[in-house]
Protein backbone atom coordinates (compact mmCIF):
# COMPACT_ATOMS: atom_id res chain seq x y z
CA UNK A 1 0.00 0.00 0.00
CA UNK A 2 1.14 3.50 -0.42
CA UNK A 3 1.87 5.76 2.25
CA UNK A 4 2.55 9.38 2.36
CA UNK A 5 3.75 12.02 5.11
CA UNK A 6 1.58 14.62 6.97
CA UNK A 7 2.43 17.01 9.81
CA UNK A 8 0.06 17.37 12.81
CA UNK A 9 -0.51 19.55 14.92
CA UNK A 10 0.18 17.70 18.42
CA UNK A 11 -0.04 20.37 20.92
CA UNK A 12 -0.75 24.14 20.53
CA UNK A 13 2.42 26.63 20.80
CA UNK A 14 2.99 28.46 24.27
CA UNK A 15 3.43 31.48 22.21
CA UNK A 16 2.02 31.75 18.56
CA UNK A 17 5.21 30.39 17.29
CA UNK A 18 5.99 26.87 17.81
CA UNK A 19 8.08 24.62 19.43
CA UNK A 20 9.47 21.24 17.35
CA UNK A 21 7.10 19.14 19.83
CA UNK A 22 4.03 21.17 18.77
CA UNK A 23 4.04 19.24 15.49
CA UNK A 24 5.16 15.45 14.15
CA UNK A 25 5.72 14.73 11.25
CA UNK A 26 3.88 10.76 10.61
CA UNK A 27 3.91 8.39 7.84
CA UNK A 28 0.55 7.15 7.29
CA UNK A 29 -1.15 4.71 4.68
CA UNK A 30 -2.79 6.36 2.05
CA UNK A 31 -6.06 4.37 1.25
CA UNK A 32 -8.12 3.73 -2.05
CA UNK A 33 -10.58 6.00 -2.86
CA UNK A 34 -14.20 5.48 -1.70
CA UNK A 35 -17.25 5.88 -3.91
CA UNK A 36 -16.90 9.86 -4.78
CA UNK A 37 -13.14 10.24 -3.21
CA UNK A 38 -10.53 11.28 -5.16
CA UNK A 39 -6.11 10.72 -4.13
CA UNK A 40 -4.71 13.90 -4.71
CA UNK A 41 -0.66 13.24 -4.99
CA UNK A 42 0.59 17.36 -3.52
CA UNK A 43 3.05 19.19 -5.72
CA UNK A 44 2.93 22.47 -4.05
CA UNK A 45 0.94 24.20 -1.10
CA UNK A 46 1.09 27.53 0.70
CA UNK A 47 3.40 28.65 3.71
CA UNK A 48 1.77 31.38 5.28
CA UNK A 49 1.49 33.70 8.61
CA UNK A 50 -2.28 32.23 8.68
CA UNK A 51 -1.06 28.58 9.56
CA UNK A 52 0.83 29.65 12.44
CA UNK A 53 -1.99 31.46 13.43
CA UNK A 54 -4.32 28.36 13.38
CA UNK A 55 -2.26 26.22 15.44
CA UNK A 56 -4.04 28.33 18.73
CA UNK A 57 -7.19 28.50 19.96
CA UNK A 58 -9.03 30.97 17.77
CA UNK A 59 -12.65 30.31 18.77
CA UNK A 60 -12.58 33.96 20.38
CA UNK A 61 -12.01 35.17 17.22
CA UNK A 62 -14.54 33.81 15.25
CA UNK A 63 -11.42 32.40 12.57
CA UNK A 64 -11.23 28.37 11.45
CA UNK A 65 -8.05 26.77 13.55
CA UNK A 66 -6.62 23.45 13.59
CA UNK A 67 -7.54 20.84 15.56
CA UNK A 68 -5.15 18.68 17.58
CA UNK A 69 -4.15 14.82 17.12
CA UNK A 70 -5.05 15.95 12.97
CA UNK A 71 -3.07 16.32 10.15
CA UNK A 72 -3.02 20.91 9.31
CA UNK A 73 -4.27 22.22 6.38
CA UNK A 74 -3.22 24.70 3.83
CA UNK A 75 -3.70 25.86 0.24
CA UNK A 76 -2.21 23.49 -2.17
CA UNK A 77 -2.14 22.38 -5.58
CA UNK A 78 -1.61 18.85 -6.64
CA UNK A 79 -2.16 15.85 -9.31
CA UNK A 80 -4.90 13.26 -8.92
CA UNK A 81 -3.50 9.91 -9.14
CA UNK A 82 -6.72 7.78 -8.58
CA UNK A 83 -10.12 8.63 -8.40
CA UNK A 84 -14.08 7.09 -7.96
CA UNK A 85 -15.01 10.84 -8.49
CA UNK A 86 -16.62 10.79 -12.54
CA UNK A 87 -15.63 14.76 -13.06
CA UNK A 88 -11.81 13.94 -12.05
CA UNK A 89 -9.29 11.74 -13.48
CA UNK A 90 -5.93 10.64 -12.92
CA UNK A 91 -3.41 13.63 -14.36
CA UNK A 92 -5.90 16.42 -13.62
CA UNK A 93 -4.29 18.97 -11.48
CA UNK A 94 -6.31 20.55 -8.52
CA UNK A 95 -6.44 23.47 -6.20
CA UNK A 96 -7.96 22.55 -3.22
CA UNK A 97 -7.28 23.50 0.80
CA UNK A 98 -5.86 19.95 2.28
CA UNK A 99 -2.19 20.65 2.37
CA UNK A 100 0.88 19.59 4.76
CA UNK A 101 -0.03 16.04 3.78
CA UNK A 102 1.88 14.58 0.84
CA UNK A 103 -1.06 12.65 -0.32
CA UNK A 104 -5.02 13.80 0.27
CA UNK A 105 -7.98 11.67 -0.07
CA UNK A 106 -11.21 13.56 0.22
CA UNK A 107 -14.72 13.75 -1.82
CA UNK A 108 -13.53 15.40 -5.17
CA UNK A 109 -16.33 17.96 -4.50
CA UNK A 110 -13.22 19.41 -2.18
CA UNK A 111 -11.25 19.63 -5.01
CA UNK A 112 -11.35 22.18 -8.20
CA UNK A 113 -9.52 21.54 -11.43
CA UNK A 114 -7.50 23.98 -12.67
CA UNK A 115 -5.74 24.60 -16.21
CA UNK A 116 -1.87 23.84 -15.96
CA UNK A 117 -1.39 25.81 -18.50
CA UNK A 118 -2.57 29.24 -17.10
CA UNK A 119 0.83 30.49 -15.59
CA UNK A 120 4.63 30.00 -15.82
CA UNK A 121 4.74 27.69 -12.75
CA UNK A 122 1.95 25.39 -11.12
CA UNK A 123 2.97 27.27 -7.80
CA UNK A 124 1.54 30.66 -9.17
CA UNK A 125 -2.56 28.92 -8.44
CA UNK A 126 -1.37 29.66 -4.78
CA UNK A 127 -0.15 33.14 -5.56
CA UNK A 128 -2.05 35.40 -3.03
CA UNK A 129 -2.73 37.70 -5.71
CA UNK A 130 -6.28 36.71 -5.41
CA UNK A 131 -6.48 38.73 -1.66
CA UNK A 132 -3.96 41.45 -3.02
CA UNK A 133 -7.07 41.55 -6.09
CA UNK A 134 -10.29 41.81 -3.54
CA UNK A 135 -8.39 43.72 -1.11
CA UNK A 136 -8.01 46.54 -4.15
CA UNK A 137 -11.29 45.76 -5.32
CA UNK A 138 -12.78 46.49 -2.02
CA UNK A 139 -11.31 49.78 -1.16
CA UNK A 140 -11.81 51.12 -4.60
CA UNK A 141 -8.39 52.77 -6.26
CA UNK A 142 -8.73 55.93 -7.43
CA UNK A 143 -7.15 57.95 -10.24
CA UNK A 144 -3.97 59.48 -8.88
CA UNK A 145 -4.25 57.80 -5.04
CA UNK A 146 -1.45 57.79 -2.77
CA UNK A 147 -1.41 54.41 -1.68
CA UNK A 148 0.16 52.76 1.36
CA UNK A 149 1.28 48.92 1.02
CA UNK A 150 1.90 46.83 4.58
CA UNK A 151 4.71 44.55 3.89
CA UNK A 152 5.13 45.02 0.56
CA UNK A 153 7.83 42.42 -0.47
CA UNK A 154 5.31 40.05 0.98
CA UNK A 155 3.06 37.09 -0.84
CA UNK A 156 -0.15 40.12 -0.49
CA UNK A 157 1.87 43.07 -0.41
CA UNK A 158 3.92 42.08 -3.32
CA UNK A 159 1.39 41.96 -5.64
CA UNK A 160 -1.32 44.30 -3.87
CA UNK A 161 1.06 47.87 -4.78
CA UNK A 162 1.37 46.66 -8.85
CA UNK A 163 -2.52 45.90 -8.91
CA UNK A 164 -3.10 49.42 -7.18
CA UNK A 165 -0.80 50.47 -10.03
CA UNK A 166 -2.82 48.94 -13.23
CA UNK A 167 -5.67 50.49 -11.12
CA UNK A 168 -4.35 54.15 -11.79
CA UNK A 169 -3.11 55.17 -8.23
CA UNK A 170 -0.54 57.77 -8.59
CA UNK A 171 2.02 56.95 -6.25
CA UNK A 172 2.47 54.01 -4.33
CA UNK A 173 4.68 53.19 -1.12
CA UNK A 174 5.31 49.94 0.81
CA UNK A 175 6.50 49.55 4.21
CA UNK A 176 9.13 46.65 4.39
CA UNK A 177 12.01 45.12 6.60
CA UNK A 178 15.00 45.69 5.71
CA UNK A 179 16.39 47.97 3.08
CA UNK A 180 17.36 44.89 0.62
CA UNK A 181 13.35 44.22 0.57
CA UNK A 182 13.14 48.43 0.07
CA UNK A 183 15.29 48.15 -3.17
CA UNK A 184 13.34 45.21 -4.32
CA UNK A 185 9.83 46.48 -4.12
CA UNK A 186 11.07 49.82 -6.17
CA UNK A 187 13.53 48.11 -8.33
CA UNK A 188 11.61 45.48 -9.30
CA UNK A 189 7.99 45.56 -8.51
CA UNK A 190 7.54 49.01 -9.73
CA UNK A 191 6.63 50.78 -5.92
CA UNK A 192 7.54 54.80 -5.76
CA UNK A 193 9.14 54.53 -3.36
CA UNK A 194 9.66 51.89 0.55
CA UNK A 195 10.76 52.04 3.63
CA UNK A 196 11.85 49.80 6.57
CA UNK A 197 9.25 49.92 9.13
CA UNK A 198 12.18 49.35 11.71
CA UNK A 199 13.20 53.09 10.99
CA UNK A 200 10.33 53.87 12.42
CA UNK A 201 7.10 53.97 10.56
CA UNK A 202 5.64 57.51 11.23
CA UNK A 203 9.04 60.01 10.69
CA UNK A 204 9.07 57.75 7.24
CA UNK A 205 6.04 58.42 6.03
CA UNK A 206 6.56 61.93 7.10
CA UNK A 207 9.77 61.93 4.91
CA UNK A 208 8.15 60.41 1.87
CA UNK A 209 5.96 62.89 1.90
CA UNK A 210 2.98 60.45 3.00
CA UNK A 211 1.82 63.44 5.65
CA UNK A 212 -2.39 64.38 4.88
CA UNK A 213 -1.61 62.74 1.75
CA UNK A 214 -2.43 59.40 1.80
CA UNK A 215 -6.09 58.51 0.75
CA UNK A 216 -5.73 54.21 0.69
CA UNK A 217 -3.29 51.77 3.21
CA UNK A 218 -3.76 48.52 2.54
CA UNK A 219 -3.19 46.55 5.58
CA UNK A 220 -1.68 42.90 6.67
CA UNK A 221 0.49 43.85 9.66
CA UNK A 222 -1.33 46.20 12.56
CA UNK A 223 0.14 47.98 15.08
CA UNK A 224 2.07 50.54 14.77
CA UNK A 225 2.10 50.72 11.10
CA UNK A 226 -1.64 50.63 11.00
CA UNK A 227 -1.06 54.02 13.48
CA UNK A 228 1.20 55.92 11.85
CA UNK A 229 -1.13 54.92 9.02
CA UNK A 230 -3.88 56.43 10.50
CA UNK A 231 -1.26 59.89 11.65
CA UNK A 232 -0.57 60.65 7.51
CA UNK A 233 -4.42 59.75 6.38
CA UNK A 234 -5.98 62.34 4.21
CA UNK A 235 -9.71 62.95 5.72
CA UNK A 236 -11.94 60.25 4.40
CA UNK A 237 -9.37 58.29 3.64
CA UNK A 238 -9.75 54.35 3.66
CA UNK A 239 -8.18 51.25 4.99
CA UNK A 240 -8.48 47.86 3.93
CA UNK A 241 -6.98 44.84 6.49
CA UNK A 242 -6.98 41.43 5.30
CA UNK A 243 -4.27 40.12 8.48
CA UNK A 244 -2.65 41.77 11.29
CA UNK A 245 0.67 39.64 11.39
CA UNK A 246 1.60 41.83 14.07
CA UNK A 247 -0.63 40.00 16.75
CA UNK A 248 0.29 36.90 15.10
CA UNK A 249 4.26 37.58 15.87
CA UNK A 250 3.81 38.99 19.07
CA UNK A 251 0.71 37.09 20.41
CA UNK A 252 0.20 40.30 21.97
CA UNK A 253 -2.41 43.05 21.06
CA UNK A 254 -0.78 46.18 19.84
CA UNK A 255 -4.21 48.16 18.85
CA UNK A 256 -3.71 51.91 17.07
CA UNK A 257 -3.49 54.46 19.94
CA UNK A 258 -5.37 57.44 17.67
CA UNK A 259 -8.90 55.76 17.21
CA UNK A 260 -10.19 58.87 17.92
CA UNK A 261 -8.85 60.29 14.85
CA UNK A 262 -10.71 57.44 12.76
CA UNK A 263 -13.68 59.48 13.67
CA UNK A 264 -11.97 63.02 13.48
CA UNK A 265 -10.77 62.45 9.39
CA UNK A 266 -14.16 60.14 9.07
CA UNK A 267 -11.55 57.09 7.99
CA UNK A 268 -13.17 53.84 6.70
CA UNK A 269 -11.80 50.39 7.51
CA UNK A 270 -12.80 47.87 5.68
CA UNK A 271 -11.47 44.17 6.70
CA UNK A 272 -12.50 41.50 4.42
CA UNK A 273 -11.69 37.69 4.00
CA UNK A 274 -11.59 36.29 0.37
CA UNK A 275 -13.81 33.68 1.00
CA UNK A 276 -16.51 36.23 1.47
CA UNK A 277 -15.88 37.04 -2.71
CA UNK A 278 -16.21 34.06 -4.40
CA UNK A 279 -18.21 36.74 -7.49
CA UNK A 280 -14.87 38.35 -7.68
CA UNK A 281 -12.52 34.84 -8.71
CA UNK A 282 -13.91 34.34 -12.19
CA UNK A 283 -12.60 38.06 -12.86
CA UNK A 284 -9.60 37.97 -10.77
CA UNK A 285 -8.49 34.49 -12.66
CA UNK A 286 -8.79 35.90 -16.62
CA UNK A 287 -7.59 39.72 -15.29
CA UNK A 288 -4.39 38.20 -13.80
CA UNK A 289 -3.62 35.93 -16.02
CA UNK A 290 -3.10 38.49 -18.56
CA UNK A 291 -1.07 40.62 -16.68
CA UNK A 292 1.42 37.66 -15.73
CA UNK A 293 0.85 36.78 -19.29
CA UNK A 294 1.78 40.55 -20.53
CA UNK A 295 4.63 41.04 -17.94
CA UNK A 296 2.67 43.63 -16.36
CA UNK A 297 2.60 41.77 -13.07
CA UNK A 298 5.54 40.15 -11.48
CA UNK A 299 4.69 36.70 -9.54
CA UNK A 300 7.79 36.87 -6.54
CA UNK A 301 7.93 33.80 -5.20
CA UNK A 302 10.31 31.70 -2.46
CA UNK A 303 10.18 27.92 -2.93
CA UNK A 304 11.22 25.91 0.21
CA UNK A 305 11.51 22.23 -0.55
CA UNK A 306 10.16 19.65 1.81
CA UNK A 307 7.44 18.84 4.11
CA UNK A 308 9.83 18.15 6.81
CA UNK A 309 10.94 21.89 6.18
CA UNK A 310 7.57 23.52 6.32
CA UNK A 311 7.70 24.37 10.19
CA UNK A 312 10.86 26.23 9.71
CA UNK A 313 10.07 27.49 6.78
CA UNK A 314 6.68 29.60 8.15
CA UNK A 315 8.86 30.42 11.28
CA UNK A 316 11.15 32.09 8.63
CA UNK A 317 8.77 33.84 6.84
CA UNK A 318 7.24 35.53 9.68
CA UNK A 319 10.73 36.75 10.84
CA UNK A 320 10.76 38.36 7.36
CA UNK A 321 13.20 35.97 5.88
CA UNK A 322 11.99 35.34 2.69
CA UNK A 323 10.74 37.83 -0.60
CA UNK A 324 7.02 37.33 -1.96
CA UNK A 325 4.80 34.30 -1.87
CA UNK A 326 6.61 31.15 0.29
CA UNK A 327 5.91 27.80 -1.41
CA UNK A 328 6.45 24.66 -0.14
CA UNK A 329 7.14 22.10 -2.85
CA UNK A 330 7.11 18.24 -2.31
N1 LIG B 1 -8.11 37.92 4.74
C1 LIG B 1 -7.71 36.90 3.97
O1 LIG B 1 -8.50 36.29 3.28
C2 LIG B 1 -6.27 36.53 3.98
C3 LIG B 1 -5.77 35.62 3.06
C4 LIG B 1 -4.40 35.33 3.07
C5 LIG B 1 -3.57 35.96 3.99
N2 LIG B 1 -4.12 36.81 4.90
C6 LIG B 1 -3.27 37.50 5.89
O2 LIG B 1 -2.53 38.48 5.19
C7 LIG B 1 -1.30 38.71 5.88
C8 LIG B 1 -0.15 38.63 4.90
O3 LIG B 1 0.00 37.28 4.46
P1 LIG B 1 1.24 36.91 3.56
O4 LIG B 1 1.21 35.44 3.33
O5 LIG B 1 1.31 37.84 2.42
O6 LIG B 1 2.42 37.20 4.55
P2 LIG B 1 3.75 37.99 4.26
O7 LIG B 1 3.40 39.44 4.25
O8 LIG B 1 4.44 37.41 3.09
O9 LIG B 1 4.61 37.56 5.51
C9 LIG B 1 4.55 38.23 6.67
C10 LIG B 1 5.62 39.34 6.62
O10 LIG B 1 5.20 40.38 7.43
C11 LIG B 1 6.34 41.08 7.86
N3 LIG B 1 6.14 41.37 9.25
C12 LIG B 1 6.21 40.51 10.27
N4 LIG B 1 5.92 41.17 11.41
C13 LIG B 1 5.68 42.44 11.08
C14 LIG B 1 5.36 43.58 11.82
N5 LIG B 1 5.22 43.55 13.15
N6 LIG B 1 5.17 44.74 11.17
C15 LIG B 1 5.30 44.81 9.86
N7 LIG B 1 5.63 43.73 9.09
C16 LIG B 1 5.82 42.57 9.73
C17 LIG B 1 7.56 40.18 7.64
O11 LIG B 1 8.38 40.74 6.61
P3 LIG B 1 9.36 41.99 6.89
O12 LIG B 1 9.40 42.21 8.37
O13 LIG B 1 10.68 41.61 6.34
O14 LIG B 1 8.70 43.10 6.13
C18 LIG B 1 6.95 38.90 7.12
O15 LIG B 1 7.67 38.30 6.09
C19 LIG B 1 -1.22 37.69 6.99
O16 LIG B 1 -1.58 38.30 8.20
C20 LIG B 1 -2.24 36.65 6.59
O17 LIG B 1 -2.75 35.96 7.69
C21 LIG B 1 -5.43 37.11 4.89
Amino acid sequence: MRTGREMRLVSRPAQRIPAPENVALVEVPVPAPAAGQVVVRNLFMSIDPGGLLRMSDLSEFDIPFFETGAPMWSDAVGEVVESEYPDLSPGDVVWHRFGWREYAVEQGTQFRRIDPAIYPSLSHHLSFALVAYIGIEVAGVRPGDTVLVASAAGGVGSIAGQIARLRGAGRVIGSVGSPAKARYVTETLGYDAAFDYHDGCLPELVRLGANDRLDLYFDSVGGPLLEAAIDVMRPRGRIVMCGQTEQVRSGVPTGPRNMLKLVGKRLGIQAFYTFDHPDLVSKFEKEFAGWVHDGKVVVAETVVDGLENGIAAAVGQLRGEFVGKVILRF
